[in-house]
């Protein structure tokens, strides 16, 4: 009952005053109330209860999260998941060697016996979710400091997860929506033996490289398959020949009769993360400090890595994952501050929060709410030139391994030298696993320049109070910290594997401490979570003046928005095929797809971004397309709707009004950067591979028709 009343409740709140059916991430507990009848009306044939249901299979449980950080869809009775090449690259570059490069190459396991097992991939199947609103703000009172509500809120999770987790079978994640106003609990089921089926090579998978990534018209077959394994009950395991394939509850079926503009397109997948609530004053942060320095910080260590990657094939398979994952953001935050800046969002967002803080100071409200705008604009103010100098120095922990190693390596190692003997007898076969893997992944001289250039770009540019270590250093190598470096290469044992490994058998606590590059790598995490007494109490007061202004926007009507933000949790978002307007920046031609002749028109031998494979030009060239093409007699590459999604999408299945199979999205469009604080309805788009062309490429291009085979095909 009291269950009951209390998602009523939050129905009210997230039906508000207008829903669009483009904009916005839904939640399945709530698409019957808030969306169904919209969903009908523009094409959904599907009761909600066939799309989620905690009691009977439904289509939710058709989709995973895929090693958590994209998503991926169950395509056949024998746990078969389709999911994007970008989100297997590091799976399939781990797979692949200078005499075996599937990165290149290509890979199509002509047999179950030939799937390869990478190192450590995951899906989690999501099993139910309930609200636990009520029960988590019942131990809160608006007296505890931001640290004292952290806590409770942490001890309730706690609890939650275990009258949930049933024993270690599931995963509970309590997640907080709408800036800790409310909050829902997630059970989840993790599948560990998963192994590649299938890629493309690389001249499809990634076709148009960095400089087609996020932009519209495009040519990307960015898929590869997988294959989720199990007991032979069905249940997780460990990675063993003994497991079987999993028979999953439900998988999709694959429709390739064509898609055509205005046909209706819903995608379910886990959006990570969008600041659609975020005041003004962050978006001015973000756009003037924070993104600026990301930006920068992440082409100086792309520009280091990308110097070793193209002399030695063995360095650019090592690097290639990190390399793609930072320049998908590189690319990604300049989108973001061209457009917030183009469409003055800040402003618009600040204009808003004027007319909230005029309700906000309405006698019934001034008690509560009267402060929340200043709080956060100060907030703000004090802290924009420190999320600049983060920036610079954060980055670096994605691009060097020497300058996160206190985190990685250097942490297991530290706990491996403070435990007794028999702890370490225990300990010993997995971290010697992990060294093996960190100096197999790593090349000296690249690691070096990675982190001399980044110290360099962040001792000139970062503009605020520097790790005193660097600060010294700074003055001493005048400038350049190529010698000081250098120098802690030469002095450090975490550069030699045969030292490290010596380590393993005469460990010492303090020799690790006191290791140059452990120290560096440790006095630039402490400098990063510095608080003075200030800061904290900066932090503190904007912690609750936000979560306060939400609150405050949605009880005054005044937000457009009216769902939660993106937070990794399943979401649904519906809408239409639907074409780019010509008048945006983009000078492709009104259109909603893209097709292999298009593909053809990109194509420059040897290119390192558009390079074609020449049996796909031949198939081209013959219109051999199988029984692929479109009724217009072309190859179908790309096409666009105009759902709402983010990063954490991809690999996300696009479905049709019956919850068939008909795309699969990767990408959003440069214009609509802007998107993950404010949806622009009329240029956000996704991007998505026609599943035909996939399945043109598994049968046509790569011979291996037995894996269609397996598909379950609406003709
Ligand atoms: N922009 C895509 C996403 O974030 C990733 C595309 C990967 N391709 C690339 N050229 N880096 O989902």
């Amino acid at each position: 009952m009291t269950r009951f009343k209390s998602t009523l409740l939050a129905i009210v709140f997230f039906v508000g005053f207008f829903v669009r059916a483009d904009e916005g991430m839904w939640f399945l507990m709530f698409i019957e109330r808030l969306n169904h009848r919209d969903m009908q009306k523009m094409g959904l044939q599907l009761t909600t209860e066939e799309i989620y249901s905690i009691n009977n299979s439904s289509l939710k449980d058709a989709i995973v999260q895929f090693n958590g950080g994209c998503t991926a869809e169950l395509i056949s009775k024998d746990g078969l998941i389709l999911t994007n090449h970008h989100c297997g690259y590091d799976a399939i570059a781990e797979l692949s060697t200078p005499e075996h490069d599937y990165l290149s190459n290509g890979f199509w396991a002509a047999t179950k016996n030939d799937e390869m097992k990478p190192k450590s991939l995951y899906v989690r199947f999501f099993v139910r979710m309930d609200d636990c609103t009520k029960r988590i703000l019942g131990k809160l009172n608006d007296s505890m400091t931001e640290a004292e509500r952290e806590k409770a809120i942490k001890e309730e999770t706690a609890l939650i997860e275990k009258e949930n987790n049933e024993g270690g079978k599931y995963v509970v994640s309590v997640r907080s929506f709408f800036q800790g106003n409310e909050f829902y609990y997630f059970v989840y089921q993790d599948y560990k033996d998963v192994r590649l089926v299938g890629t493309p090579p690389d001249n499809i998978g990634k076709f148009g490289g960095d400089t087609d990534n996020w932009e519209w018209p495009r040519h990307t077959g960015d898929f590869s398959m997988f294959r989720v394994y199990g007991d032979a009950n069905g249940n997780p395991a460990d990675y063993s020949t003994n497991n079987v394939p999993l028979k999953p509850k439900r998988h999709l079926p694959v429709n390739i009769k064509g898609v055509k503009e205005g046909d209706f397109a819903m995608i379910l997948g886990y959006p990570g993360r969008t600041n659609r609530w975020l005041p003004a004053g962050g978006i001015e942060q973000n756009v003037k400090y924070a993104y600026p320095a990301w930006v920068e910080a992440s082409k100086t260590s792309m520009d280091a890595m990308k110097k070793y990657m193209d002399k030695d094939d063995a360095v650019r398979l090592n690097y290639a994952s990190k390399y793609a994952g930072i320049a998908n953001y590189w690319k990604n935050r300049q989108g973001m501050i061209d457009a917030l800046s183009k469409f003055k969002t800040a402003e618009s967002k600040a204009a808003n929060e004027a007319k909230f803080n005029a309700w906000a100071n309405k006698k019934e409200n001034k008690d509560k709410f009267g402060t929340v705008v200043e709080t956060i604009n100060n907030y703000y103010k004090a802290t924009n030139e420190k999320s600049r100098h983060d920036n610079y120095l954060q980055i670096m922990f994605r691009g060097s391994e020497y300058a996160r190693i206190a985190r990685s390596l250097g942490s297991q190692l530290e706990a491996y030298a403070k435990a007794d003997d028999a702890k370490r007898t225990e300990m010993y076969p997995d971290l010697k696993a992990v060294i093996d893997e960190f100096f197999a992944g790593i090349y000296l001289p690249a690691e070096n320049d990675i982190l001399t250039d980044g110290l360099n770009l962040y001792v000139k540019k970062a503009g605020y109070k520097l790790v005193p270590a660097l600060e010294n250093a700074n003055k001493k190598y005048n400038g350049d910290l190529k010698g000081y470096v250098n120098n802690l290469f030469s002095l450090s044992f975490l550069t030699s594997k045969e030292r490290v490994l010596a380590f393993l058998e005469l460990p010492n606590a303090d020799q690790l401490a006191n290791d140059p590059l452990m120290k560096l790598s440790n006095d630039m995490i402490a400098h990063l979570n510095l608080r003075s007494e200030e800061l904290t109490k900066l932090q503190n007061d904007f912690g609750r003046a936000y979560r306060l202004l939400v609150d405050g926007m949605r009880q005054s009507g005044l937000s457009p928005v009216k769902y939660p933000d993106a937070n990794s949790t399943l979401r649904l978002t519906y809408g239409k095929v639907s074409a780019l307007p010509a008048d945006s920046d983009n000078d492709a031609k009104v259109n909603y797809y893209t097709t292999l002749q298009g593909t053809i028109k990109k194509y420059k031998p040897n290119d390192e971004e558009f390079d074609l494979p020449q049996r796909l030009i031949e198939l081209n060239d013959k219109k051999d397309f199988g029984e692929y093409a479109d009724k217009g007699g072309y190859m179908p590459v790309n096409f666009l709707t105009n759902n709402d999604i983010t990063g954490g999408n991809s690999g996300s299945p696009v479905l049709n009004g019956k919850g068939e199979l008909i795309g699969l999205a990767f990408d959003g469009n440069i214009e609509a950067m802007a998107g993950d604080v404010i949806f622009d309805s009329k240029l956000q788009k996704t991007i998505n591979v026609d599943i035909r062309y996939v399945l043109f490429i598994i049968d046509k291009y790569a011979g291996a028709k037995h894996i269609v085979d397996e598909m379950t095909i609406i003709r």
